[in-house]
């Protein structure tokens, strides 16, 4: 199997210039799948004209966006300034959705912070042409490891709607598992619990998912250089009950190209936007990467393996930097 990780593409200014070389886009240019189902363009959300250019006259029923949530990782904007930004994106959305669509944010709250930016921002969206629908807590087993607080272990999505789109898990069971026993009654003067009621493992679509498994490195899905990859269960799951086949879904924060890939798989059409050449070049490969071999990500892998392999200055880089040695694959008979 291949060794070959990645540290944070998004801490390593002088890594990221390396891998420019070996990027399709440059600021302001668009992929447009030879399949004819997808876009990926490299834009700024901040580049509306641009941005509704590459739609050309077409409307999403889905919006699926992960911003930086303004802590942890990317630049830390001043709050005020980070909503303002905000407003200006979910502006644009607005624009690009349908009369009936439906939108969902990955957003933070730091803890040391009064919880920013999640409070100004749900504030924010009041006046932002969306209906409130859901908060969705996601387990997010990463965490920060502490031992004088309780550990950050949720990740927030928060689920808006514009007119009234169809919500498609209503009747049905998801595959969330059924952990905890609940609903006591007593059916024919026996106490029942709903694990004797219903025969289904699973439970009807509620908003904290437990059941979602982080990204690590040992997972074929996982893009080492990636940081803030969101699981694909999670976006499949969103896809599924907010949108039909052949859909146009939008994602204006590409990073790993976690909401293209879905779409592929679940056959929506996907328009996906990254202010960084490195990103859009990722999220490129890994549509291609699951078209030829049907893999996800790359494990321990990375999407720039082959050129790093022959880039005697970039290997040199990862071996001083980090003592990461590239290496040729080891073929066992
Ligand atoms: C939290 S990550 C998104 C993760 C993604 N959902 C995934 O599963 O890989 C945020 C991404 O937003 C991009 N980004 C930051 N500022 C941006 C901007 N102004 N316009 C467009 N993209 C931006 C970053 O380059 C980064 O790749």
């Amino acid at each position: 199997m291949i060794n070959a990780p990645l540290p944070r593409i998004d801490l390593d200014d002088e890594l990221r210039n390396y891998l420019l070389e070996y990027c399709r886009l440059k600021p302001g240019e668009t992929w447009n799948d030879p399949e004819k189902k997808h876009k990926v363009a490299c834009l700024g959300v901040e580049d509306n004209q641009q941005i509704k250019k590459i739609f050309e006259g077409r409307k999403a029923s889905l919006a699926i966006h992960d911003p930086p949530y303004n802590f942890i990782a990317f630049e830390k904007k001043k709050l005020e300034k980070f909503i303002s930004w905000c407003k200006v994106w979910i502006k644009l959305t607005n624009e690009l959705l349908d009369e009936n669509s439906s939108l969902y944010v990955w957003l933070g709250a730091d803890q040391n912070s009064h919880f920013q930016p999640l409070p100004q921002f749900m504030q924010m969206m009041e006046d932002s042409g969306f209906e409130s629908k859901s908060f969705v807590t996601v387990r997010n087993q990463r965490g920060y490891g502490t031992q004088k607080n309780w550990m950050a272990i949720r990740q927030e999505l928060l689920f808006y709607t514009k007119g009234n789109p169809k919500f498609y898990v209503e009747a049905d069971y998801t595959d969330i598992p059924k952990i905890l026993k609940g609903y006591y009654k007593t059916v024919n003067g026996k106490e029942t619990d709903n694990f004797e009621r219903s025969k289904s493992e699973f439970i009807r679509a509620g908003n904290v998912w437990v059941d979602i498994q982080q990204v690590f490195y040992r997972m074929e899905e996982n893009v080492n250089g990636c940081f803030a990859q969101k699981p694909l269960t999670s976006i499949q799951r969103i896809v599924n009950a907010s949108s039909a086949k052949n859909d146009l879904v939008i994602d204006f924060f590409s990073h790993s190209g976690t909401t293209l890939l879905a779409c592929e798989q679940l056959e929506r059409r996907c328009i996906t936007i990254d202010i960084d050449s490195v990103f859009c070049e990722i999220t490129i490969r890994r549509l291609e990467q699951f078209r030829n071999k049907k893999l996800t990500g790359w494990q321990n892998s990375n999407p720039f393996y082959q050129e790093i392999l022959n880039d005697k200055k970039i290997k040199k880089y990862l071996s001083d930097k980090y003592e990461i040695k590239i290496q040729e694959e080891k073929v066992t008979s």
